[in-house]
């Protein structure tokens, strides 16, 4: 029997995990996928339900005939450009496994940094305060960063010292927020509302001693002309308009009404709006104390706004 030249529509019965990986990865290089090896390797993985050190461990394993068929069907829709998160049905991120699916964008590593911050700014206030702490994720989509602060602070929501919100325009990104909330075990412990900015009562008492938010802010022209998942995703999720800063703009000039005194807001930036975004933050009428962290690449991520 002669082997099929591409996996796309035509499985090899019976082909080791190696051999699938090595022509998975051929197609995914014809089709101008960027990284066809190690896509390679996570479908092929996937298709065994083991994660890539396993199959490095065992290239002579065999897949099912259902399985095969399976794969063969995932090496289409990749080749397509459809993302692997999408296709896989999660991304691992922040060592937790964030179902994805179109609803909502897939979570990015940079935005690891807003979530590690947030959760060092809640456990120091938790410390500091013997109050209630109210904490505010706007724009939640998959819910990435309030699971992770749920999962950390499980204790402190459960003892009623740490009130947590999320909130999104998208009611689609939300329900995909509220079932990766349930199956990690804490959807009652965060509270989901569904509107504009700052505008759902997500709070009691309506202001946030800390406001976490990742909007939008690519351009509409890179969301036009981008590459990778961006075509895959809701442009709700990408486009902060002509300069990319429209929904910052607009949180900013409502945080001194969405911020308790003594409030932190943490903002993820894009590369280079640090600067543009901290003279918004100047224009306000309170005088805001500004600070940025930067990411793994270099580039300032977060601008950490406190109110006086
Ligand atoms: C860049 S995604 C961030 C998703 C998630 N927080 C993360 O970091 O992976 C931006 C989110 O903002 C939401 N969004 C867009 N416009 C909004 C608005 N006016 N008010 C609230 N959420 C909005 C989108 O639906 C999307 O879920």
């Amino acid at each position: 029997m002669t082997p099929p030249e591409s996996l796309v529509g035509a499985v090899l019965p019976r082909a080791s995990a190696g051999r699938l990986v090595g022509d998975t990865a051929m197609t995914l290089r014809a089709a101008g996928i960027p990284s066809p090896r190690l896509d390679a390797e996570l479908l092929v993985g996937h298709a065994f339900g083991r994660d890539r050190a396993w199959l490095h461990a065992h290239p002579e394993a065999e897949l099912g005939g259902g399985e095969a068929t399976l794969l063969a069907g995932w090496i289409e829709r990749r080749a397509a450009g459809e993302p692997i998160a999408y296709i896989r049905g999660f991304k691992e991120w922040l060592s937790l496994r964030i179902a994805t699916d179109p609803r909502a964008l897939i979570p990015r590593p940079e935005t690891e940094l807003l979530a590690e911050t947030a959760i060092t700014e809640i456990a120091a206030r938790l410390v500091r305060d013997g109050t209630t702490v109210a904490a505010w994720e706007v724009a939640t989509g998959s819910g990435a960063v309030a699971l992770a602060i749920a999962l950390r602070f499980r204790t402190a929501i459960a003892l009623g010292r740490l009130r947590l919100a999320a909130s999104d325009l998208s009611a689609e990104a939300l329900e995909l927020a509220s079932e990766n909330l349930g199956a990690h075990g804490v959807g009652g412990m965060v509270t989901l509302a569904c509107g504009d900015l700052l505008e759902p009562a997500a709070l009691p008492g309506g202001r946030a001693d800390l406001l976490i938010a990742n909007l939008p802010y690519l351009t509409s022209a890179e969301v036009e002309t981008g590459s990778g998942s961006l075509a895959w995703e809701p442009r709700r999720a990408l486009d902060g308009g002509t300069d990319g800063l429209d929904m910052l703009r607009r949180l900013i000039v409502a945080l001194p009404e969405g911020l308790a005194a003594d409030g932190v807001a943490l903002l993820e930036v894009g590369e280079g709006q640090a600067a543009p975004v901290g003279e918004m933050l100047a224009g306000l009428p309170v005088k805001a104390s500004v600070t940025t962290l930067t990411d793994l690449a270099g580039i300032e991520r977060v601008v950490r706004v406190a109110l006086p």
